[in-house]
């Protein structure tokens, strides 16, 4: 196998990076999957050779979140986005509210899908200051009727996350991890429900995780669509139609390759260090570069700066461009410069992304 492909360094907010070792195993298995001469897209769902690859992706899921018993672990199609309208669908009962705390663009698009379907509130906002910040956990309003408190724990386009999460006791949390699910280890006990798109940290596009407590998945209504209930996916072990095949073996191989590269533990340490490159150098940079986010909300997956007018950031993503540096670009609504710098981008790439960076300071200044 040529060692020396060329690869770009890559800053996509998602579809994102994946790691080259989990492509290559995909290209030497694609024409022939275990010696079955077929690709794995080409197997039955209901057959034993993709049997495996599923239960498998599900189990390593399990181990790497430390995912505890009482938790069922399914795979949906529809993006995180469909689940902005299946949470409300399956949990927001005509006589309860649903609380959500406003952290960015996605949360406000979940608010707007369950206001649809019933009685929402909002729990506390971050929306003054263009969402730099998260609100503190004593200033999130609920009572303990509340149907569920809704929170996006990674702010992908404002480059916020939330780096501890309420007690809500009795009231059930759920979360849109789609920007930082398995970047850091996380109490899966605090949720009744986790979802996340996997084509930021675990595969390409086109399968949505979703984590649920049992307990909480029996209190679901029963009169929706089927393909839009959660129970649907559960009684089936999310077999219940063809599930994205090529996906989830893909999302296999992201997560076997997670495992060999020292689990959650090992990830979360190197995201740290890559993440300290980016961060450290706008710290430094005498206010040539200011970070999006304030410092106790940076993200550890979306780095969102910008610099001192739009025309030296224009020159500044030129130039990166140029360089190699593919998806700098921050998002229409806060401009900018932004580095996606989830899992699966190399340390190497943050490395070059901090050199870019220092060398276009000096020329600049
Ligand atoms: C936090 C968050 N939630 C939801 C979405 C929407 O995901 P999808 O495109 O899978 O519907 C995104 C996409 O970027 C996101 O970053």
């Amino acid at each position: 196998m040529n060692n020396s492909v060329k690869r770009a360094h890559n800053f996509n907010a998602g579809p994102a990076a994946l790691p080259l070792a989990v492509l290559k195993k995909a290209q030497a298995e694609l024409l022939d999957f275990n010696d079955t001469g077929m690709s794995i897209m080409e197997h039955s769902h209901r057959g034993n050779a993709y049997e495996i690859v599923h239960n498998r992706a599900i189990e390593l899921l399990k181990e790497l979140l430390s995912i505890p018993e009482g938790y069922e672990v399914l795979f949906l199609q529809g993006g995180a986005s469909l689940q902005f309208s299946m949470v409300p669908m399956n949990f927001l009962p005509a006589n309860k509210k649903a609380g959500y705390v406003m952290t960015g663009v996605w949360s406000e698009k979940a608010y707007a899908e369950a206001e649809k379907l019933g009685e929402v509130f909002v729990a506390a906002t971050a929306k003054e200051g263009n969402y730099c910040q998260i609100p503190a956990l004593k200033e999130i309003n609920y009572d303990a009727d509340t149907a569920y408190l809704h929170v996006t724990s990674n702010n992908t386009i404002y480059g916020t996350e939330w780096h501890a999460f309420p007690n809500t006791e009795a009231v059930p949390l759920i979360a849109d991890m789609s920007s930082d699910i398995l970047s850091c280890p996380i109490d899966v006990s605090k949720f009744a429900l986790i979802y996340a798109g996997a084509q930021k940290n675990i595969g390409p596009s086109g399968v949505t995780v979703v984590i649920i407590r049992r307990d909480f998945l029996e209190q679901a209504k029963k009169n929706g669509p089927t393909m839009l209930q959660y129970a649907t996916f559960a009684k089936n072990n999310s077999l219940y139609n063809t599930p994205p095949t090529f996906g989830i073996y893909m999302m296999k191989l992201v997560l076997e390759w997670m495992k060999a590269e020292g689990g959650l533990l090992g990830i979360y340490k190197r995201n740290q260090e890559k993440a300290a490159l980016i961060y450290d150098t706008i710290d430094a940079s005498n206010g040539f570069y200011k970070g999006h986010a304030q410092l106790s909300a940076r993200s550890l997956m979306n780095v969102t700066f910008r610099l001192a007018d739009e025309n030296l950031e224009k020159k500044f993503l030129e130039q990166a461009k140029q360089a190699g540096f593919v998806g700098l670009n921050g998002h229409r609504l806060v401009g900018g410069c932004r580095a996606s710098i989830y899992n699966a981008v190399p340390y190497d790439s943050c490395q070059a992304l901090r050199d870019y960076m220092l060398a276009f300071q000096k020329e600049n200044s």
